[in-house]
């Protein structure tokens, strides 16, 4: 008898279902119920896909309860402080760290492909001045497809490397285009001698001509310390599963359409405040708290059921227990301290939330303990980038875990069309 199974009994008549067990290389089993409805009629319900898993997936592990998260199987905690954001990149795509030659020319190939097609540069003028760049960057994404429509019917690896390749070195350019027409500032262009982080901060910071700030000094270079910093941000961001944006980027493939649409609806569903949004959020709202005096009235209204008030940071929908990302970035921000210009009210403020969340009984029975975005806005401050620009940030990062998803789908040779049923109460 097999008895890697589940059976489920239906009350009403006493009759019963038997579905099988599948075992996971790492984290729970899941139960096969897609023959549920064929046998027994009835759709089964899980609001918020709490207990369902949509896939099957070799890219990311999270054990919720232990704050473990690993990209192909390394620990995240070794992989940001030992391994650049590139080399992340390429662990993803390939399942391997990159040897120093592949490295080398893994970090060229997406230095050359960091320019944006003149064509695709006009697009930014149709935007209304002051546009946030998450809007920008998604709408941009989108019509990147229709540079690159050859991308539509892929189907070897090459193709797919290539396609994955443009798309990550082209977001950091198409996001700090997106925040230079929000202000009304010229456009930098990449510059080919420059590291993919520094790019980026490059891009946002110079002023025609290549020149960066000059002050009575002279001029300001980007230090070392910033671009590691910034770098560290991307590989905690790089992937996390099956999370809202990506499960949308995966329910885009599905229908067949276009990868970097795909990828502009995984920028749409990571905008909002509960999910990559919160870390615009987060130094808004400790801004909005003012000092530390104000702290307790705020925890109160984050505990009232009656009051919408979240704490912006906090609670997360797999970690139980600390996320490890805010764990790293919690060590990057004390090593920061000294070399940075850290916002020191503002640290004053998020350590007494944090240090009341972590002993209130309201935080500690539903398990809420600060997430990646509590952390990561003080840093981006200190990094000089703006507000609006911290989701835009989170993109960047993300852009090669959605696009790795999306090979893993188009891979799988068993997917299906994403279509969920629902339970009908209308007339
Ligand atoms: N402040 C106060 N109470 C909270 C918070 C919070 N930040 N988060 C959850 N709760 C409470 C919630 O009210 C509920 O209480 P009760 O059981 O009494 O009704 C309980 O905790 C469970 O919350 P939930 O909304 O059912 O949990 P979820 O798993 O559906 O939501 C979440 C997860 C991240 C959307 C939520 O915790 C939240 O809104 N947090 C603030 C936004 C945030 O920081 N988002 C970034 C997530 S990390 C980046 C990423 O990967 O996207």
């Amino acid at each position: 008898m097999n008895t890697n199974t589940v059976t489920i009994t239906d009350n009403r008549n006493n009759k019963s279902y038997e579905f099988d067990i599948v075992d996971a290389t790492r984290g729970p089993s899941v139960v096969d119920i897609s023959s549920f409805y064929s046998d027994t009629g009835m759709f089964t319900y899980d609001n918020g896909f709490t207990s369902t898993a949509n896939c099957i997936s070799e890219i990311t592990f999270i054990d919720g309860f232990k704050g473990e998260l690993r990209y192909r199987g390394m620990d995240i905690e070794k992989l940001a402080s030992n391994h650049s954001y590139l080399e992340t990149c390429y662990l993803l795509l390939n399942s391997k760290l990159p040897s120093k030659k592949e490295l080398v020319e893994f970090d060229l190939e997406l230095r050359h492909r960091s320019l944006l097609h003149e064509s695709l540069r006009h697009l930014f003028q149709a935007f209304p001045a002051g546009a946030h760049p998450m809007a920008t960057l998604s709408s941009t994404t989108a019509a990147l497809s229709t540079f690159y429509y050859d991308h539509l019917e892929i189907s070897n690896e090459d193709g797919y490397q290539e396609m994955a390749r443009r798309i990550i070195a082209k977001m950091p350019t198409i996001a700090a285009f997106a925040y230079r027409h929000s202000i009304g500032a010229p456009f930098i262009h990449p510059d080919i001698d420059r590291s993919f982080s520094e790019n980026f901060l490059y891009m946002l910071r110079a002023y025609p001509g290549g020149k960066m700030h000059v002050g009575p000094d002279g001029e300001y270079s980007i230090k070392e310390i910033e671009v590691k910093a910034l770098d560290t941000i991307f590989t905690l961001h790089a992937d996390h599963e099956q999370n809202a944006s990506t499960t949308t980027v995966r329910g885009v493939a599905s229908t067949g359409a276009h990868p970097y649409v795909a990828i502009s609806a995984g920028i749409s569903a990571l905008w909002g405040r509960a999910h990559g949004g919160a870390n615009e959020s987060v130094i808004q709202q400790l801004e909005m708290i003012g000092s530390v005096e104000n702290v307790d009235a705020f925890i109160a209204r984050a505990k009232d059921p009656n009051d919408e008030f979240r704490l912006m940071g906090f609670g997360h929908r797999v970690y139980k227990n600390f996320d490890p990302r805010a764990k790293v970035l919690k060590g990057l921000q004390d090593q920061l301290k000294d070399e940075l210009n850290l916002d020191s009210n503002l640290m004053r403020i998020a350590n007494r939330i944090e240090e009341i969340a972590l002993s209130d009984e309201y935080f500690i029975s539903r398990k809420l303990y600060p997430n990646i975005d509590f952390y990561s806005g003080v840093i981006l401050t200190a990094l000089d980038i703006p507000k609006s620009m911290f989701t835009p940030v989170f993109v960047i990062g993300r852009t090669v875990g959605w696009i790795t998803q999306w090979i893993e789908f188009k891979k799988d040779t068993k997917t299906k069309i994403a279509r969920p049923r629902q339970l009908y109460m209308g007339q």
